[in-house]
């Protein structure tokens, strides 16, 4: 951390959260970023419109939860503030929702903070989205989300970050503490070319880009319910066709799902 409490901005190299919101049109990005952005454009240039679609996902998905009573959002992995921003849709649906944003990155927080100080019941916390029980136990989640009753856990667009066993863990670990009736949101970027993995991993600053397949996801929701039209390419999940492209024509595609915990579990 920097002085007066503001957390240091390293522009020596490309940030996660901030290269993704110039791929969504958003201003909290420098020129490191937004040069690699587009070096990685011409090799694949759906980069951005994925992440756009990512984003159409989440907000077609959260407005199912609405829909389904869902009035409890905690948001995994949030990133930068882009508008429309999740609580900004979610309350177009349901103006008292609870909104948890929780990031690890420490510029990511003190955004989303300074955004989020000035609505009631929208919350950001600073924490490794693997550590459950730190995360359960920050007080900003503790004051928003009522574990008793159903809550929408969104893991969009950050899971292709962390090795298989990890999102499992995650996803699980979530699913497990949430009330039957709870959602799971989840999108990750499905690239299947190792050449570009290498070099999103590099334009995302981590030291591997994951590639998780249908079959990894079809894993994490084994004991939900899957909301229709089950796993899909974002489009297709929007346009409630389902599927996946048989010959995408592009290096990858959003995978993403929603899904409910029953009853029974
Ligand atoms: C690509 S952005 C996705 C933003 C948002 N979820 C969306 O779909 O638009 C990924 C975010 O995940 C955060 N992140 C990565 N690993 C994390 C972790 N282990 N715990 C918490 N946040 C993490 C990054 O800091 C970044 O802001």
């Amino acid at each position: 951390m920097a002085e007066a409490g503001r957390p240091m901005i390293d522009v020596s190299k490309p940030n996660n959260a901030r290269v993704y919101s110039y791929l969504l049109g958003g201003k909290d990005n420098f020129a490191v970023d937004r040069e690699a952005v587009e070096r990685i454009l011409i090799r694949d240039p759906g980069l951005k419109r994925r992440a756009r679609l990512n984003r159409a996902f989440v907000t077609g998905a959260t407005k199912r939860a609405i829909r389904a009573g869902i009035d409890q959002f905690i948001d995994l992995g949030s990133g930068l503030p882009v508008h429309p921003w999740a609580h900004e849709v979610i309350r177009l649906g349901s103006p008292l929702a609870r909104v948890a944003y929780v990031d690890s990155d420490p510029v990511v927080f003190s955004h989303t903070n300074a955004c989020a100080a000035v609505e009631e019941g929208i919350v950001a916390a600073l924490a490794d989205i693997r550590d459950l029980d730190a995360v359960l136990a920050e007080p900003a989640v503790h004051s928003a989300i009522d574990l008793s009753q159903p809550a929408c856990v969104i893991l969009a667009a950050v899971c292709h970050l962390l090795p298989p066993a990890e999102v499992a863990e995650v996803a699980a670990g979530y699913m497990r503490v949430m009330p039957a009736g709870s959602w799971l949101v989840f999108s990750t970027e499905h690239i299947t070319d190792l050449a570009l993995r290498a070099q999103l991993a590099k334009l995302y600053g981590v030291d591997r880009f994951y590639d998780h397949c249908q079959e990894i996801v079809a894993s994490l929701f084994a004991d939900l319910d899957l909301v229709a039209p089950g796993i899909s390419e974002a489009r297709r999940w929007l346009s409630g066709l389902g599927g996946v492209p048989a010959e995408p024509g592009q290096p990858g595609y959003m995978l993403c799902a929603a899904g409910v915990k029953p009853l029974a579990s």
